[in-house]
């Protein structure tokens, strides 16, 4: 039977499969992007605050979601470069940074008569190398009115089969009472930033508890807060 369970170190590449299986099609459509895409979303979490990291295990000791974060991301910024040098740079080279790359690449789909009808946007592998190195950019920039009053973040995923059925929300309970009781600064509560062509779990996150920040929109994302009340 499956239960919900902190994160340990075996779950490492469950967590990666999760975070790449659930990816929005900006960056699954890009191999490279998908495939550096957990080193920014999930495995800086799981190995800077184990201790608010949760999975649902199936039952046979494999992860198939998980709820993910840290209490206060500007402490977590500050900690970082000791996740560069354990996994980061064991795992991805550090790109150049003479110039800032754009995060999106625009692929135009040429018709048979010509006509530029039909584009989509893929992420830059480039860009997401930068931000993997570089957390103040990916998760303070252009952000201070979020972050320096909801400190806390996560992110959430779940195997296709397992969406639907009351884990996302027991995930983040059990996410946010972590943050709770993790002694760390977390200002009012918790922040996240839902990506534009994903915003059908906006409803989702309305139904737990989260709340859009009206103008607080950037580089396509939808931010969104939940307050986390002292006991
Ligand atoms: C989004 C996601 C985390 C939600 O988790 P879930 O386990 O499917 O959601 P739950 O079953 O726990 O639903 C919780 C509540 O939200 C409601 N809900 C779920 N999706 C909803 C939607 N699209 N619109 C409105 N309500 C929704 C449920 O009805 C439920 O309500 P209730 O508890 O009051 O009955 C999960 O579907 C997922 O991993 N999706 C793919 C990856 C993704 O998009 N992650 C988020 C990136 S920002």
């Amino acid at each position: 039977m499956a239960f919900i369970r902190l994160y340990n170190d075996s779950d490492f590449d469950a967590c990666a499969h999760i975070c790449i299986a659930t990816l929005p099609l900006t960056l699954a459509s890009s191999p490279a992007a998908a495939k550096l895409s957990p080193y920014l979303w999930t495995h800086p979490y799981t190995f800077l605050s184990p201790a608010t990291c949760f999975v649902l295990d199936d039952g046979t000791g494999t992860a198939v979601g998980y709820c993910i974060g840290c209490p206060d991301v500007h402490a977590f910024v500050a900690d970082y470069p000791r996740y560069v040098t354990s996994i980061l740079s064991r795992d991805v080279e550090a790109p150049g940074f003479n110039t800032r790359e754009p995060w999106v690449i625009p692929t135009n789909t040429f018709t048979s008569s010509g006509a530029d009808n039909l584009s989509s946007d893929q992420v830059n592998p480039l860009a997401l190398a930068q931000n993997a190195y570089r957390a103040d950019w990916m998760l303070l920039e252009n952000k201070s009115a979020v972050t320096t009053r909801w400190r806390a973040t996560m992110h959430i995923d779940l195997l296709p089969g397992w969406q639907g059925h009351g884990w996302g929300r027991q995930l983040i309970e059990r996410f946010v009472a972590s943050v709770r009781s993790s002694r760390q600064d977390y200002g009012e509560g918790e922040h996240i930033g839902v990506a534009g062509e994903n915003s059908r779990v906006v409803p989702f996150y309305e139904r737990i508890g989260f709340r859009v920040i009206e103008g607080g929109e950037h580089e396509g994302n939808i931010w969104m807060v939940r307050d986390i009340k002292p006991e």
